[in-house]
Parts: C-alpha cells; structure tokens; sequence
C-alpha cells in the first residue's frame, strides 16, 4: 500500500486514532490508588483491554503502541500486534525514547532515539505496523517557546518523518504547542503559527512527500490558567485559521491530540471545526487522555470491569468519530445510545 492509501485509510470519514503509546501518569496514578504493582503484566492487561474493544475499528482506522506493545504477547501467548491487525486497525509506533533537555536552552526539551532509528523503522515495518508518531512538547511561557527550540525540534521531527517514509511508514509530526499556563488564546495562535510553519520549512529541506504524512496538531485554546477561556466556536475558528495559513492542503489529514482538555472539550472543538469549515484535509482524532479517562476510571485492573471499560471507550470513540464528520451533538452523550456490546 502506498504512503498515500495508508494515510487516506487512518483518516477516514468517521475515524479517527487511539494513542496507547503511553503510561501516562494518570495511568501510574490509578494503579498506585488501587495498589495494583505498576509491572509489565498491568500493562499488559490495559493494553489488551483497549486494543480488543468489539467493534472499535468502526471509528478507529488506527493505534499508536509502544515499542513494549508492539512486541508484548497478549493473555493467550499469542502477539497483540497482529490482533490488531485482525481487528481491522492499523498498528503504529511512538519510536521515540523520551524527552531530553536542550543543551543551554532554559529547560526546553527534544525528543530522543534517532540512533539506530532506520533499522527499528525497518523492523517495525517488517511486524506491519504502518505508520509513526514523533512529538514535540512546547511550553508557552515569558520566553518560551524559543527559536533555537522550535528549530532543533523541526529538524528532529523532519529527520523522523524522512526515515518513516524510507521505510513505507506514514509518519504523523505532532509539534503540540501545550495547554498549561495563563497565556491567552491569541499568544497561542500566534505560537501555533511560528511552530507549524518551521516545521513545515524542515519537512520541505529533508524532502518529505506531504502526501504521505499526517499532522498531529493541537488546538489553538486558551491556557488552562488564563481568565479568560475561549468559547467553543472561538477554539474553532482560531484552530482552522491558523491552520489555512500553515498547513499546505498537500496534507491528507490532521489529527488531534487532546492535551488535557475534557472529553467533553474535545469532541465538541472538533465537531464545530467539522461542522462549520470546508477545509481540504480531513480533520480526525488522535486522542490519548481523552479517549481512555473514562476507561481508565472503571478498568482497575480487573477482568470483570473491562467489558463497562471497552463500552466507555467505544462511546468516546464513536463520539470522536461522528464529530470527525461534524455529526456530534450533545443529546448523543446523554442518551449513551453506542455500546460495545
Ligand atoms: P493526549 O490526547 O492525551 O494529549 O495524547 C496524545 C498523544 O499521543 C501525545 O503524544
């Protein structure tokens, strides 16, 4: 399959992504809370929940894993990668191997793991998996984020994208400008556009075929501490505007990360872009926090709460998917009508 036909297929009408690429704290958290050991085997455990959700590949084309999940075994012995593949979903990977300070930058970070990253990429593809997501963490603050780390950033993630395309890997480019702080939607906007179009300049040097590549983007959102939130519609416009500016209708997709903002939030911001802009790339999830929170809640690590765990997951995801064709509204909460089952 080409570049092209894997990246059309993640981002089809009504689906969308699951990031399952990381423990996140909240998941270290629910384990310390129930005093459940934070081992291999409740990783496990919650990975193979999630990824065997009935019926999921309706409204999810894809699933970013861990190199741990891409090569861990399920309850049967047998490799969860290939189940999901069964499933009818496409199996990706987050290569990357955690965040690293920028030398004399101010605390700014970059992701590693470029070193041997050609031979992992051909390995992974080799196993299926179909495409990879790098991220790049910026932290709006009085001086950040800086030149020098939307720079180095840019580069690392062309670098990756260039080498997933060598591969026949889709590579997914996540510059997520964050939530956290009191900036104001507008600082975010503006952010949001110096970051993209840098980005985009080092995909253009390290001759990457747009075609073939998504974008993982954020939302251009007030901070999470600033007094003055932005209004859904306002979350909207300002994302699809920046958007129209940097992102190069080449582009067959973007998807989003969720970055702390409420379920609720996050469909609701994706359905009013969907439902009120033409656009010339389809605008999907690649939700983590928001897709897996609620699972998260009544999961626990026990077998007879994962059946009400997947059903929650697959509300969530079906929700996420209609809003992918602006088709959400508020009553389908409410009503629960989608279950697993
Ligand atoms: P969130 O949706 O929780 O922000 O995670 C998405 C992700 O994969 C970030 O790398």
């Amino acid at each position: 399959m080409s570049l092209y036909d894997i990246a059309k297929q993640l981002v089809a009408p009504g689906k969308g992504i699951m990031a399952a690429d990381r423990p996140s704290p909240a998941f270290r958290e629910l384990l310390a809370a129930e005093g459940i050991p934070d081992d291999e085997h409740s990783y496990r455990n919650w990975s193979e929940m999630l990824f065997t959700t009935p019926n999921l590949n309706e409204c999810v084309s894809g699933i970013i894993m861990t190199d741990e999940q891409v090569r861990m075994a399920d309850s049967r012995g047998e490799g969860l990668l290939p189940q999901v593949i069964e499933r009818g979903m496409i199996p990706g990977i987050s290569p990357f191997k955690g965040m690293v300070v920028l030398a004399g930058s101010d605390g700014e970070t970059v992701g590693s793991g470029l070193d041997g990253l050609r031979e992992r990429l051909a390995e992974y593809a080799a196993l299926g998996v179909g495409f990879s997501k790098w991220r790049a963490a910026f932290q709006v603050g009085p001086g950040t984020p800086s030149y020098y780390a939307i720079e180095a950033n840019a580069y690392v993630m062309a670098q990756v994208a260039a080498l997933s395309q060598e591969a026949g890997i889709v590579p997914i480019v996540e510059p997520e400008v964050m939530l956290w702080g009191d900036h104001t939607i507008e600082r975010c906007f503006d952010i949001t556009e110096w970051v993209l179009s840098r980005t985009f300049e080092a995909l253009y040097v390290h001759r990457v075929d747009l075609e073939g590549t998504l974008v993982k983007a954020s939302m251009v959102l007030s901070g999470n501490g600033c007094p003055q939130q932005a209004d859904v519609d306002t979350v909207a416009e300002q994302t699809v505007k920046v958007f129209r500016r940097q992102i190069p209708a080449a582009i067959p997709g973007i998807v989003f990360l969720s970055g702390g903002q409420s379920d609720y939030h996050a469909t609701a911001h994706l359905n009013a872009m969907n439902a009120n802009y033409e656009m010339p790339w389809r605008l999907s999830f690649s939700y983590a926090r928001a897709l897996q929170r609620e699972p998260m809640a009544i999961w626990r690590n026990r077998a007879e709460n994962a059946p009400a765990a997947q059903a929650a997951l697959y509300h969530r995801a079906k929700m996420n998917g209609l809003a992918s064709m602006g088709l959400w509204a508020e009553e389908l909460e409410a009503e629960a009508v989608f279950s697993s089952a």
